[in-house]
């Protein structure tokens, strides 16, 4: 080749890689979530960056809707899917949420062809698998492991009211007699969702793991005189709680016990991604047991992603998912996002304090799952008890309510 080729070649070549760079990207993938602020939107910056780097082609649309646990997002995505407009790829709990919402409404594909591809089927956990999965086929790829059942204190708090970190639901109601006498706000709580967290939990609590299992399998009577016992604690434990919360999002009530201004907040371990972006240190501004009555126990919810039937761009969507599904993006989401990663290859040494005893917890407690965040009721039974709970939470008539759980059972539920 002679010179002036070769130097002309190589300009031309010079000049397509500069265009590449800089011109439009050849195809965009929308992603729909809920992690906008809060520990949560950095989270997933943290994997938007690893999809940017390895698919700098492919531009990425982030379609998130501000609210915790999805209460607003999910509304907007549901009205989406009614009018055929789907993003590509969203957010989706393992678990009922997505079986007897998305699979039964035909709303995203099967990625069978993905997970053998991808190898995931020996890296995402087997207890997973049945949770995403309808028919043999596998419908969503888990980007992480929350905990639910987690009770966050102020140590300081606790201390200068020689209070110990109660393990049993009465050694916490005594616990926040003295904090009430000495004028301390037992416990910060915030809008409703957040008060069917707390539910779920003192659920767990007070029956156990077999029989709060049995509330979603039918084997648990909803009106029995163990529930009526749990309902009542529940109302107990509402009494300490703040009397704004109905303003209050998860992550104003969590900020309570870190600024000393409340000591207890029942609320999963999306809280310790939050604490760690206000800069605070574990330990010393906040300490983590599981909630009274339920040690030994992991209340467990899993954040995955779908694909669309009708995704306008279905190849970008498998980029991004492939993405979810990596180790790589898994380990840049997770220790950020204050949840533990799916896979189970993650590196234990990229992860904080809490998360690594989160992870000692997952591998060796038992398992249940959370109602809030679509594990154990589908979307309608869940919309009931919703209900049921914020009249509960307005007029306080416990039998009204317990009737109304054993209405939406037979519902919706396994109670015929
Ligand atoms: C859950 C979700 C978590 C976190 C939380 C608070 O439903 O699974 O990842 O986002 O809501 O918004």
């Amino acid at each position: 080749m002679n010179k002036k080729l070769y130097t002309l070649m190589t300009l031309l070549v010079a000049a397509a890689l500069v265009l590449s760079a800089c011109g439009p990207k050849a195809s965009k993938v929308e992603v729909f979530s809920w992690w906008t602020g809060g520990g949560e939107a950095a989270g997933l910056e943290a994997m938007i960056k690893v999809f940017n780097e390895k698919y700098p082609n492919i531009e990425f649309i982030n379609a998130a809707v501000a609210g915790g646990a999805g209460t607003n997002a999910r509304a907007v995505l549901a009205t989406r899917l009614q009018a055929g407009d789907p993003p590509d790829s969203w957010q989706g709990h393992a678990g009922q949420e997505l079986i007897g919402t998305y699979v039964a409404g035909n709303q995203i594909k099967p990625l069978n062809d993905l997970y053998q591809s991808e190898g995931w089927l020996s890296v995402m956990p087997q207890t997973l698998i049945p949770l995403i999965s309808d028919n043999g086929n596998i419908y969503s790829v888990p980007v992480n492991i929350h905990r639910a059942n987690v009770l966050w204190y102020n140590p300081a708090v606790l201390e200068a009211n020689g209070v110990s970190v109660p393990t049993t639901i009465d050694e916490w109601f005594a616990a926040m007699d003295t904090l009430q006498a000495a004028g301390v706000t037992p416990l910060a709580l915030g809008e409703q969702w957040t008060k069917m967290h707390l539910l779920e939990t003192v659920l767990l609590g007070t029956l156990g793991p077999d029989k709060y299992n049995g509330l979603w399998t039918g084997a648990t009577d909803w009106g029995s005189p163990e529930v009526t016992k749990a309902l009542e604690n529940f109302q107990k434990v509402l009494t300490y709680a703040n009397s704004d919360s109905a303003s209050l999002s998860w992550q104003d009530a969590a900020k309570l016990v870190v600024d000393g201004d409340a000591a207890f907040n029942v609320m999963g371990d999306w809280a310790e991604g939050y604490f760690r972006e206000l800069g605070k240190t574990p330990k010393t501004d906040y300490g983590w047991a599981p909630v009274p009555g339920s040690v030994g126990v992991f209340q467990f919810l899993s954040d995955s992603f779908v694909l669309a039937v009708g995704a306008p761009d279905e190849e970008a969507a498998i980029a991004w998912l492939k993405v979810a599904g990596s180790k790589e993006g898994q380990e840049a989401f997770n220790p950020v996002k204050g949840s533990i990663c799916a896979r189970t290859d993650c590196d234990k040494a990229l992860f904080g304090e809490y998360l690594q005893s989160a992870m000692d917890d997952w591998a060796s407690n038992v398992v249940v799952g959370s109602l809030t965040h679509g594990v154990v009721a589908n979307d309608s039974w869940k919309t009931e008890i919703d209900t049921a709970l914020g009249l509960f939470v307005q007029n306080g008539d416990l039998a009204a309510f317990q009737n109304a759980l054993v209405a939406a059972c037979k519902n919706s539920g396994p109670c015929k």
